[in-house]
């Protein structure tokens, strides 16, 4: 089965170019991987890598269309834009029935959604809403994002050679392709440039807010670095039209990176000893925020984020401590809700239920997830939950409570 799919995927990839980005550089660092790639040959990882790599080529070719809305809908483009939008909706699918080289058990649920989406922008095409797709399409980077982003670990590439003119680009949408390949260090110098651009800021607040945290999340949660961090923030303090909702949190941003400075770094801890810290951390968080989605405590949820998803990405736990570091890892996720496109804490509610059901952990998990849903549902007009949604929730409701000896 596995077999069957690499076969077909390879082919899938050829047919667009022949040749593989070689990316030998960034996997030196890790031996134990790459004796285990050697070992099986047709390791799921390695096809994993390689459906990433063919991602990244469709990306190059789409996105330079969908940013401008003339190529977008130039006659001449058409073609293309249709094979490049269905093959990224295949390599998608294929994601799906693979669990990647992280253990993660968001990752399926992400990949799940990934396709959804693509596979609703393709439908728009077919059909003729060309700017709904291309509004849709836009967003791709964002997934790549999210989702390297969440996941923390993987390879950081100084530079790939794709084939893509970034000129045609803004310096923010650079830095989203940047960050979509795993470019990062590119993908931090544009953001940069993006951020000293004062009509950006002044035209634009939430979208320049968004892009500084979506970058000082790749410092800190992707680089682990509060060099990087520092660094960062600083650029960012040089723009003279810094949102006012920005200049508040930039203040608790700096203090958070120059306390986690002067920690003493915390190698090789247990992974009981990694959830203890994760949960001070967001512990932490917690108090010093003076309202739900004030952003000041963003750097404590995204290193708490970060160990989270190391520990679950490890594949180490089981059981209650799985079920745990699930529940924290929903709670620090949810804390960037606005951030995200997907409601990624509630996956993670769900699958901490699942893990152990009939638990008290369990029971908390459902409370945050009917909380956040019902969150999700409310407008100015009361809360209006659809009726499969109910359902959906009912279902989790009766596997976390206590089973009562009558079953
Ligand atoms: C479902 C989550 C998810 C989505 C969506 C996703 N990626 Fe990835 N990507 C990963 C994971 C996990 C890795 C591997 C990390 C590792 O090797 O440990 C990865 C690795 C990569 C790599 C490195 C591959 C290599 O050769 O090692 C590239 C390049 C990449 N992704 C590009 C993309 C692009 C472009 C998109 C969007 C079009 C995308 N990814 C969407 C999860 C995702």
């Amino acid at each position: 089965m596995a077999r069957n799919s690499t076969t077909w995927l390879l082919v899938l990839l050829t047919s667009g170019s022949a040749s593989f980005i070689s990316c030998t550089g960034s996997k030196k660092s890790d031996p134990a991987k790459k004796a285990e790639a050697a070992q099986t040959p047709a390791s799921q990882s390695a096809s994993w890598n390689e459906k990433m790599q063919a991602l990244s080529r469709s990306l190059s070719s789409l996105l330079p269309m969908v940013t401008s809305k003339s190529k977008f809908n130039d006659p001449k483009n058409q073609a293309q834009i249709e094979k490049d939008v269905r093959n990224l909706r295949s390599l998608a699918h294929s994601l799906k029935g693979d669990a990647g080289p992280m253990a993660d058990p968001a990752v399926p649920a992400m990949t799940g959604l990934f396709e959804e989406d693509l596979e609703r922008a393709l439908e728009a095409l077919r059909s003729g809403n060309r700017e709904f797709a291309r509004q849709s399409l836009r967003d791709t980077t964002s997934y790549c994002i999210q989702c390297h982003t969440q996941t923390g670990t993987g390879p950081n590439f100084p530079q790939l050679n794709l084939n893509i003119d970034t000129n045609s680009l803004t310096s923010l949408e650079q830095a989203e392709f940047f960050a979509a390949t795993r470019q990062f260090d590119r993908a931090l110098m544009a953001y940069e440039r993006a951020l000293s651009d004062e009509a950006l800021a002044r035209s634009n607040p939430f979208e320049w807010e968004q892009a500084a945290r979506t970058a000082l999340a790749i410092t800190v949660q992707v680089k682990n670095s509060h060099a990087d961090a520092q660094k960062l923030l600083a650029q960012i303090q040089t723009n003279a039209a810094l949102p006012s909702s920005t200049q508040q949190a930039l203040r608790a941003w700096k203090k958070s990176v120059r306390d986690w400075a002067k920690e003493k770094p915390a190698r090789d801890l247990s992974p009981a000893k990694k959830l203890e810290f994760a949960q001070s951390l967001i512990r932490q968080a917690k108090n010093r925020q003076e309202f739900p989605m004030d952003h000041s405590q963003d750097i404590l949820y995204f290193r708490a984020s970060g160990l989270l998803h190391q520990l679950l990405g490890s594949g180490e736990l089981k059981g209650e401590p799985l079920a745990e570091t699930l529940y924290w890892a929903g709670v620090a996720s949810e804390a960037s809700r606005d951030m995200n496109f997907w409601t990624l804490h509630e996956t993670y509610y769900e699958q901490c239920i699942r893990t152990m059901p009939s638990s008290a952990v369990a029971k908390k998990c459902f409370e945050r997830l009917s909380e956040s849903v019902t969150l999700g549902y409310s407008g100015s007009a009361g809360v209006n939950i659809p009726p499969e949604v109910i359902q959906r929730l009912e279902r989790f409701k009766n596997m976390a409570e206590p089973k009562t000896s009558a079953d």
